[in-house]
């Protein structure tokens, strides 16, 4: 029998000690699995002295995360402490130099610098594995990047974000505003006391940079990706989308275009008969359009101790087999630049919301400047400002005005839309949400 893949382990927070705990436990089965065993060998983390409730006998404590990754005794770093730059910057280069594999749960990182670990990767021989940095325990980097080798891919989006999607989940249940279900997430540990990398939709966006280049075979470009976050959505959008047969979700949206590939993430109306549309709560999902084949969702938790594990020892399992597989599933120097594709020309349907002044001529004067901008109208709707019934007939406060429109292009919404603040016909600013056929 080949002697057992040494590991060392940087950080030893809520992922790393489940780690730790899983290869412990599944120690027999990952020995039968890959044919040589995986032994924790070596850890670092912050504190020595944290209780931590793992079992580190015989395990060497050093003292920085660097040492670790040059380590002669250690074959594999497995990185989860995440952060942009050093030291795990430092640790993975490192030990991607000396040879050594790496695997990390650190999406930060990939989207920022996977071109460059990928290539030192590459040059010295190891893996670069981090299938926990995108949904956690769904094996989607895996899908993409192996599963899917033979097959071109037209489309990959998904709910990335289990902090949004619980939000908007007990918004649209329960009627409550995006405030009162963010102060919830925080209390439950979903969200993080900052919240604002999750809900303004950062942390999708770092995610489906990932995805893309998996999918399509571009470089890693988080700044090709416009990004929209969820707090300006309100409970009558999820009701009203409701009544019109549609769910509000966060997606990333990667596809490809005329125009290149359109790479976006913003609340999204998603038919509720969707695959996509049945996700609730903290769950993540990716749906992937290939060619040729009917769509392929995969539905799994995206974040916690024991999911990110599950993808991190799968990930050190591969290594174990000696599977090397580029980590963009090409060689970097392949990976073709990212043409940004532009969000003036997306193409879709939309949700708008206006809040209308009650009086004759008002609806004339949307649908004119809509029918101006060849933008045709799938279905309008005026409610009563509680929402019970039809809208009054004589002049009183504004009232919302709801339309549903068939695909016409971004730039053309923005146009009509100012044109109908400029008669002032409207108050406040317009509701605008793109929708996303399956
Ligand atoms: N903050 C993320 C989420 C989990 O809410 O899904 C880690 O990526």
């Amino acid at each position: 029998m080949v002697a057992p893949l040494r590991v060392g382990i940087a950080g030893l927070g809520t992922v790393g000690a489940e780690v730790v705990r899983l290869i412990a436990r599944q120690e027999r089965a990952l020995a039968e699995r890959t044919g040589r065993g995986v032994r924790v060998v070596a850890v670092t983390a912050r504190s020595r002295a944290k209780n931590r409730d793992i079992d580190l006998s015989g395990i060497r404590w050093v003292d920085d995360p660097v040492t670790l990754a040059g380590d002669p005794e250690v074959d594999c770093l497995v990185e989860l402490m995440g952060g942009v730059g050093d030291p795990a910057l430092a640790a993975i280069e490192t030990a991607l130099k000396s040879g050594k594999s790496v695997v990390t749960a650190n999406k930060a990182l990939i989207a920022k610098h996977g071109l460059r670990l990928a290539r030192a990767a590459e040059a010295h021989g190891g893996a670069l594995n981090f299938e926990a940095a995108v949904g956690a325990a769904i094996p989607v980097v895996k899908t993409l990047r192996e599963g899917l080798t033979g097959t071109g891919i037209d489309r990959v989006y998904g709910i990335l974000n289990g902090t949004c999607n619980y939000i908007l989940t007990r918004m649209e249940q329960e009627g409550l505003s995006f405030a009162e279900c963010l102060k919830d997430a925080q209390r439950l540990g979903y969200a993080e006391a900052d919240p604002s990398f999750d809900v303004d939709g950062h942390d999708t966006a770092q995610k489906l940079a990932i995805l893309a280049s998996l999918a399509f075979g571009t470089e890693v470009a988080e700044n090709a990706i416009y990004v929209e976050g969820i707090s300006s959505i309100a409970p009558e959008d999820l009701r009203a989308a409701a009544e019109l047969g549609y769910r509000v979700k966060l997606l990333g949206v990667a596809m490809r275009t005329a125009k290149g590939i359109e790479q976006r993430v913003h609340p999204t109306m998603v038919p509720k008969s969707s695959s996509i549309a049945q996700v609730m709560g903290v769950t993540n999902a990716v749906t992937i359009d290939g060619e040729g084949i009917p769509p392929i969702t995969l539905v799994g938790p995206g974040a916690g101790g024991a999911a990110t594990a599950s993808a991190v020892v799968a990930d050190i399992a591969d290594v174990a087999r000696g599977v090397r597989v580029a980590p963009f599933g090409r060689p970097v120097e392949t990976l073709r630049a990212t043409e940004k594709a532009p969000m003036e020309r997306h193409e879709g349907g939309y949700y708008i919301r206006l809040m209308a002044r009650d009086h004759v001529g008002t609806a004339a004067a949307i649908a004119t400047r809509l029918a101006e901008q060849k933008i045709s109208i799938e279905s309008i709707v005026q409610r009563h400002p509680d929402g019970g019934g039809p809208a009054s007939s004589g002049e009183g406060a504004p009232v919302p005005v709801i339309l549903i429109t068939y695909a016409t292009h971004e730039d053309a919404v923005h146009r009509a839309l100012q044109a109908v603040q400029d008669d002032k016909v409207i108050s406040g600013r317009p509701q605008v949400i793109r929708i996303e056929k399956n």
